[in-house]
């Protein structure tokens, strides 16, 4: 172990020595395991090291089921937002058009990507509240025969909802175009399997449901589509096909890799796969989401969204109307009893977040509602019910 680092041997038992756990969408509590990869310095045109990438691009390809070999990994360096940058404008024509599907600041962020690549794109922008459905994308493509592809956002995390991807595959390939998926953090957790849902490409990052650390993020598209973006892109550090063709043939990032990272990676993947892959992983924070939702229920706190659309990703409670609630305060206050949550990242109404992903347990969820009930005392709040006009926007717009 490192002078001077306080981690518990077994994170997900023990309470992090000091270190709080991240209740967070990623950045996440990591495993020790996962850390302690990080130790050795790797050179990053060693074979040892090309071939470190290879295992990750192929343990990564496993997770899609992609049974025929007709898609590939393309690692990226940066965080997700490149990765999807670089997704979008090696994917899309500069003469295409895409459909963007909104609904949180994730999808919002997809279109304003198109606007700085300079690229033609319409939106649909359901709001915070819901999600956009296979017959609205059907009509809105019946509408405008210049769009080519589509952008759904797998699950939405501004707000944690979970969108119908395979609903709306369909709708997209009935009507001849193509479906690009931001799984940022679904990927890993909830299955995005090439033989159940159709789409071209797909683009999450190491620091989500995988819980690596972050530094890079990866593509996984079809390989004809790789071969097509050749030359399209808009810029040269993320060029999806430039990278693609380059590792293929030296096996080599294009420049510099974050080594440490994909070194932790590795052993994230392996854990991952120990648990189960992605059903098992899936199945613990689904266990996370349910005792705490149920928890927090219990306080009086209420989710953003009915239990159809929750994800076991993370979840929006609306802040409660009590007088003495201040969402700093309670921010604070829980961290002092080791758990850091999120800020909510909603338009209309005022919110915070919990995630369920990460190197955490049912046990460890059972703590943050005791640490949240005994928050609300501390500051003097008997009951953490929101404002009645929060669950009459909820209302009105759901409706
Ligand atoms: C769905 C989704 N898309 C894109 C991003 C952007 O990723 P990053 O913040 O790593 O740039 C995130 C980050 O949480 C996300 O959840």
């Amino acid at each position: 172990m490192l002078a001077g680092t306080k981690f518990a041997a077994e994170p997900m038992a023990t309470p992090a020595l000091g270190e709080p756990y991240l209740l967070t969408p990623g950045p996440l509590t990591t495993a020790y395991s996962v850390k302690q990869a990080m130790l050795r310095d790797w050179g990053s045109w060693d074979g040892d090291f090309r071939a470190m990438t290879a295992d990750m691009r192929r343990r990564l390809l496993a997770l899609t089921g992609d049974a025929n070999g007709e898609f590939d990994c393309v690692p990226m360096q940066g965080s997700g937002s490149f990765c999807v940058e670089a997704m979008l404008g090696s994917f899309v024509p500069r003469d295409g058009k895409v459909l963007v599907l909104a609904n949180g600041a994730y999808g919002m962020r997809a279109a304003q990507t198109m606007q700085y690549l300079g690229r033609a794109y319409t939106l649909i922008d359901k709001g915070d509240y819901l999600p956009p459905r296979g017959d609205e994308v059907a009509a809105a493509l019946e509408a405008d025969r210049t769009i080519t592809h589509v952008i759904a956002i797998h699950c939405e995390t501004s707000s944690g909802i979970l969108n119908p991807v395979a609903e709306i595959a369909e709708a997209v390939y009935a009507k001849g175009r193509k479906l690009l998926v931001d799984s940022m953090s679904a990927f890993g957790a909830i299955a995005l399997d090439v033989s159940q849902i159709r789409y071209e490409a797909m683009v999450s990052s190491a620091n989500k449901c995988i819980e690596g650390v972050p530094g890079f993020g990866f593509i996984i598209a079809r390989k004809s589509e790789l071969e097509a973006a050749k030359g399209r892109s808009h810029s040269l550090s993320l060029d999806v096909h430039a990278q693609w063709a380059h590792m293929n043939k030296t096996g080599q990032w294009r420049y510099t890799p974050p080594t440490h990272v994909v070194a932790a990676f590795l052993e994230a993947l392996r854990q991952h796969e120990a648990e189960g892959g992605v059903t098992g992983r899936g199945a613990r924070y689904t266990r996370n989401r349910d005792v705490m939702v149920a928890g927090m229920r219990e306080l009086g706190f209420e989710t953003l969204l009915k239990d159809r659309w929750l994800s076991p990703i993370i979840v929006t409670f609306f802040n409660p109307a009590h007088a003495n609630f201040a969402f700093d305060s309670f921010y604070d206050l829980m961290k002092d009893k080791g758990f850091i949550i999120y800020p909510g990242k909603l338009t209309v109404v005022d919110s915070f977040r919990v995630g369920c992903i990460g190197q955490m347990d049912e046990h460890v969820m059972r703590r943050v509602v005791e640490a949240a009930a005994r928050s609300l005392k501390e500051m003097g709040v008997d009951t953490a019910a929101p404002p009645a006009a929060a669950i009459a926007e909820r209302a009105k717009l759901a409706a």
